[in-house]
């Protein structure tokens, strides 16, 4: 081999190494921004079912799921004082029209009142009746 051969083996086998070791360097470094941005996700923006298949439903999605649905306070605080299949509103059984109309216009615990501003009558029986699920 010349001596200018050599050199630029030598100089290639470098660069590789050197490449390899700043791709490898680049990864480590991206890695932990990645998880901390899933670790985010698990948290704050975690994303809630806001899925529904009738008009009461969506109701129920757009006014009450932020809490009653998925990471929701309404969940997490039920979840404490409730057997944990009935944290959740919308698979519960004993739930009655009159409960739920009286719970959102007044308030429960640590739920705050729901003001016909933000909820119309009509909307709170539609969702009332979805809740109840034809229980009076
Ligand atoms: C700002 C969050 C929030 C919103 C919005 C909200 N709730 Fe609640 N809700 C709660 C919390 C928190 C509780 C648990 C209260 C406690 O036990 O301290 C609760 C409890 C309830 C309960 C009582 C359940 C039980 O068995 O005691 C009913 C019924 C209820 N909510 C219905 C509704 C309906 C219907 C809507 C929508 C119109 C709604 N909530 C919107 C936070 C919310």
């Amino acid at each position: 081999m010349s001596k200018i051969t050599q050199s630029f083996v030598f100089l290639s086998a470098t660069l590789v190494l050197a490449s390899v070791a700043y791709a490898q360097g680049g990864g480590d470094k991206a890695q932990p921004s990645a998880k901390a941005s899933q670790m985010g996700n698990t948290g704050m923006n975690a994303l809630q079912d806001r899925t529904a298949s009738t008009p009461a439903g969506r109701l129920f999605v757009e006014k009450c799921a932020m809490c009653h649905r998925q990471f929701g306070m309404g969940t997490v605080l039920l979840g404490r004082r409730m057997p944990k299949d009935q944290a959740m509103l919308e698979p519960r059984k004993d739930l009655t029209k009159e409960f739920v109309i009286m719970a959102a216009r007044q308030g429960i615990g640590n739920m705050p009142r729901i003001p016909r501003g933000e909820v119309s009558d009509a909307e709170l029986d539609q969702i009332a009746t979805y809740l109840a699920r034809g229980k009076k």
